[in-house]
């Protein structure tokens, strides 16, 4: 198969090194890749964001299969053309990906389907928000309801601070993705993350991960993407999981289907656990980024299987061989991240990088200038490795950052310590 990858981070390449392993896989091509990416795969140049440019480049280069690894092209239809062009996609319509691109979206089909979840409240207006705040006191969340690339939610501790967040989201800082506000109740607990293959009516199970968000040791300072991540998740028990498949993930795809809107694609299904009991926090409609990673590097080349799988609507019987692994990704970000950072520094040491079924140090933002790879994002690479326990797993990530020589780069030493006390 010829197989069009979407989307030029440390999740895609890591979902192109386990499709290249794939047998299936005779052409891979990533757009737009970065400089791991490009010695495994073809990067082509492409705006992953328009869809007909997207079919264009599947006819001329006879794609069989496109996945998506961003929300961005999914929430601006790009699964949606790809499929109406007869090609394979794995990732939602843009009707779907709104359980991404609309928290009252999902507020909403959580209601219909019973869904466990935080009380929440929408407004259009500051005035009945802050009132509303006031009426039910701190903590609170206030949440941009549309894309905010990750930054459009404020836990706010103190009533100032929620009132703060919604004189901004309503001052424009989000533009149109701050135009309506979902008010939460705040909800305590662990969190982790629980990724399901679906295809509108049946759904894989295909691992359970924990990341850490903030750029400090300790889980302080500002919000990042993701500086590192660890599968499987400990607090996700199978008694959970089953838990949450059936209380959930089940009942949301049966709302979705109801709709006439079913969900195809990866769905990312973020929880808070509490006493025994999940609820959700969110969902995208995607891998998340750095998880993706870890779960690539245990799953290999039957995670392209199940991809397949799901993007030919077979996943009632698909199934995943588990081994009894863990793996662990840490993020090395240019310093500055997640604030302003310089790009273009020269990264040494990873040509003679260990590549192997265990260990990879996957790109996130690397391009190549003059001959030598440079840093080219905030995250830029991640060190990712599988053993069968953490604590080992960890130390051979570490391992592999230990012979980066990169001054301008920056990691948490600490990635895993709730799981490994
Ligand atoms: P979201 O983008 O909705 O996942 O929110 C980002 C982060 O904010 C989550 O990963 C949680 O850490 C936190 N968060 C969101 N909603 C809540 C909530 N209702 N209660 C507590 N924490 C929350
Ligand atoms: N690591 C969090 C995300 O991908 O949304």
């Amino acid at each position: 198969m010829n197989i069009l990858i979407l989307g030029g981070g440390g999740r895609e390449h890591s979902i192109a090194w386990a499709t290249k392993q794939n047998p299936k896989c005779d052409r891979l091509i990533v757009a737009p890749g970065n400089a791991g990416i490009a010695q495994i795969a073809w990067c082509a140049a492409l705006d992953i964001e328009d869809g007909a440019a997207v079919v264009q480049f599947c006819i001329e280069n006879s794609v069989d299969m496109v996945i998506v690894g961003p929300e961005a092209p999914l929430a601006a239809g790009v699964a949606d053309a790809v499929r109406a062009a007869g090609v394979l996609c794995l990732g939602p319509s843009a009707a779907a990906a709104r359980l991404e691109a609309s928290k009252a979206f999902t507020k909403e089909v959580c209601d219909a389907a019973n869904v466990p979840t935080a009380a929440w409240a929408r407004f259009t207006e500051a005035a009945p928000a802050k009132a509303h705040i006031r009426s039910h006191g701190a903590p609170i969340v206030v949440k941009a309801d549309g894309l905010a690339a990750g930054k459009g939610v404020v836990v706010a501790e103190t009533l100032e601070q929620a009132e703060m967040a919604i004189d901004e989201m309503f001052g424009g800082a989000f533009g149109a993705a701050g135009a309506e506000v979902v008010i939460e109740e705040f909800m305590a607990g662990e969190e982790a993350s629980f990724f399901v293959l679906c295809d509108g009516e049946d759904a894989l199970p295909i691992g359970t991960a924990q990341d850490h968000k903030r750029i400090g040791e300790g889980d302080t300072g500002p919000n990042t993407g993701g500086m590192g991540a660890y599968s499987p998740a400990p607090v996700l028990t199978a008694e959970l999981q089953h838990q949450v498949m059936e209380r959930i993930v089940r009942p949301t795809l049966a709302e979705m289907a109801r709709r006439g809107t079913p969900y195809s694609g990866v769905l990312y299904v973020g929880l808070m656990i509490e006493n025994g009991q999940a609820r959700l926090v969110e969902y995208n409609v995607r891998f998340g980024d750095p998880e993706c990673q870890a779960l690539m590097m245990r799953l290999g080349a039957q995670a392209f299987d199940a991809m397949h799988a799901c993007a030919e609507g077979r996943l009632n019987d698909a199934r995943i061989d588990w081994a009894d692994d863990h793996a662990m990704t840490v993020v090395m970000a240019t310093q500055g991240y997640p604030g302003a950072y310089q790009k273009g520094s020269a990264i040494g040491g990873l040509e003679t990088l260990p590549e192997t079924s265990w260990q990879m140090m996957f790109h996130a933002g690397t391009a190549e200038a003059a001959g030598q790879t440079v840093a080219s994002g905030g995250r830029v690479l991640n060190a990712t490795a599988r053993a069968p326990g953490l604590r080992d797993a960890r130390d051979a990530a570490y391992a592999l950052l230990d012979q980066v020589s990169w001054p301008e780069g920056t990691f948490r030493r600490d990635i895993g310590w709730r799981a490994l006390g």
